[in-house]
């Protein structure tokens, strides 16, 4: 499994504090069988400069050779949609996810509104595709999902946090954003090893329950995949496939 939304960096957002911390939740990664991680730290009006994530990442890449933790570690980030984000892409100056040209952003918790859309179009004028991050956090998008749609059609992409199929109260939501080709990757967005881990063997088991083993992998892998290799990415309308597999399988039967 791939996960392309993690907060893994020492001291640079509300992930873990310390390099040892970052190691005991990369232990968590592997023991989960998560091999390739994204590091997706926030970057926000008050984070510090590029240059202090590329440090804490080769830090901690040193430190994981050293315990030899067989997790891939990507560098990424979670940014917020603003003006500084969009200045930022004027000067080159973002952190994408790997070499491609995919931006984890996050949208604004209340409502989006013609500025939030300018700035979308303009980032994507500068060639970024934008990866919305967890979605669910987002009511005025799923419980109105013509807003959503409307994003789908800018060409963002749309990623939810594993907890969101993990939970029993939220699962139902979730499996029809899931059905209904909302949602293109599942992520877990950890953050440390006690309250928000690293959670996506739960999320790969669920999926294939609700669907099967093909749509574990093409949102815990290949699409993660493709994402880093910088290859396009495909809405896909997991309920129609459910529906011709159970008519396959009661062909069969
Ligand atoms: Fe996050």
């Amino acid at each position: 499994m791939i996960d392309i939304h993690t907060h893994v960096l020492p001291g640079i957002d509300d992930g873990p504090k310390t390099l040892d911390e970052s190691i005991e939740l990369l232990k968590m990664f592997e023991a989960r069988k998560v091999k390739r991680i994204i590091a997706t730290s926030h970057i926000t009006r008050n984070s510090p400069p590029i240059s202090e994530y590329l440090k804490a990442y080769t830090e901690l890449n040193i430190e994981k050779e050293k315990h030899n933790i067989q997790v891939d570690l990507v560098l990424g980030s979670e940014i917020s949609l603003n003006e500084e984000t969009v200045k930022r892409a004027e000067k080159n100056e973002l952190i994408t996810l790997g070499k491609s040209n995919y931006l984890l952003i996050e949208l604004p918790l209340f409502g989006i509104y013609p500025v939030h859309i300018n700035w979308i179009e303009k980032l994507k004028s500068y060639g970024y595709r934008l990866i919305i991050a967890h979605v669910e956090r987002y009511e005025y998008l799923t419980n109105n999902l013509s807003k959503l749609d409307d994003l789908l059609e800018r060409d963002l992409l749309v990623q939810m946090n594993a907890n969101y199929l993990i939970e029993k109260k939220t699962r139902k939501h979730a499996k029809s954003l899931l059905s209904n080709g909302y949602v293109q990757y599942v992520a877990s967005d950890s953050h440390n090893t006690k309250n928000r881990t690293p959670n996506l063997d739960e999320a790969y088991e669920i999926i294939s329950q609700i669907f099967d083993n093909n749509t574990s992998q093409l949102l815990l892998r290949t699409n993660p995949n493709r994402t880093i290799e910088n290859k396009s990415i495909e809405r896909i309308y997991f309920k129609k496939e459910k529906i011709i597999n159970q008519l396959f399988k009661r062909h069969l039967s």
